[in-house]
């Protein structure tokens, strides 16, 4: 049996790579619903439907886990399909939020996500009840990038003209909190802006720096390792699921897009070639 990989579009890929480093031996399904991607912006039960078609579709192409490597369907779907729709039994399905917060240690943490994360809170939640149970506090500002999925769906995240949007998101937190020391890329195709925005924090320490003043050094969170390492503590604790899944260290590509539309930007992101398949989802 294999480990499905799920994201709206290609952001889960960011995942997926780091998973394949750290376990190369499984058998993985990645599914990239591109044909209906950003899920950001959409309402729950439009979210919820979405990734529960997808997990239903994984489910019957063999997966025994699978893997919303998705923040906005971790926020607005896990839990109900954890515990209304899947039978624990045949089937696992795990987020990406607890094993962020998890990892995440600063005091000032901002967290930039799609709107539908932020909305649901789910970060703040996660990160409140982590700190209570050390007994230590933090403060914590969100912000909502809605234009950085479809800037990265499209392939231009790189061009001049995502700057503008990379300034702004990022420029509009540190005015609600100019102390972050944390910065957690809360939705998985960030990290593909993340040259981008690395170069805004070090023109931000300069220009702060610049004005007699000092900024903490910024700790980027990015979630590939993170989750990587994660589920290969789960699997090492649950043999039951750990025992039946397939080694023979393939890869499938499944999207709701036109393949070759997939293959050309997957190729981008992962810097290999993929072959993917055209999947009909829910219709
Ligand atoms: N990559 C997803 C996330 O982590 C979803 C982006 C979207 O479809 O809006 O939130």
């Amino acid at each position: 049996m294999k480990i499905g990989v799920f994201d709206s579009g290609y952001g889960g890929l960011t995942i997926l790579d780091k998973i394949r480093q750290l376990l190369p031996t499984y058998d993985y399904i990645y599914l990239g619903d591109n044909a209906r991607a950003p899920y950001g912006s959409r309402s729950f039960e439009v979210i919820y439907s979405y990734t529960l078609q997808a997990v239903r579709y994984l489910e019957a192409e063999g997966c025994r886990l699978i893997i919303l490597a998705c923040n906005t369907a971790s926020a607005k779907a896990l839990r109900t399909i954890q515990q209304h729709d899947i039978d624990p039994d045949r089937l696992r399905v795990l987020g990406v939020i607890r094993p962020t917060v998890e990892a995440v240690s600063g005091h000032h943490i901002g967290v930039l996500a799609t709107q539908g994360t932020v909305q649901s809170e789910s970060y703040v939640l996660e990160l409140k009840k982590q700190r209570t149970e050390k007994d230590e506090e933090c403060v914590i500002t969100q912000q909502a990038c809605p234009m950085w999925v479809p800037l990265i769906e499209s392939g231009e995240h790189l061009s001049q003209g995502a700057d503008y949007f990379v300034d702004k998101y990022l420029t509009e937190l540190w005015q609600k909190d100019p102390l972050i020391d944390t910065l957690i890329l809360g939705c998985t195709h960030y990290p593909l802006l993340l040259p981008k925005i690395r170069e805004w924090v070090k023109g931000k320490a300069q220009r702060t720096k610049d004005k007699g003043q000092s900024l903490s050094a910024v700790r980027i969170i990015e979630q590939g390792d993170i989750v990587a390492r994660s589920l290969r503590d789960y699997l090492s604790r649950h043999n039951d699921i750990a025992s039946v899944l397939s080694h023979e260290g393939t890869c499938r590509y499944l999207t709701s897009e036109q393949a070759e539309t997939f293959n050309r930007s997957a190729g981008i992101f992962l810097n290999t070639l993929v072959s993917a398949e055209h999947i009909r989802i829910g219709i």
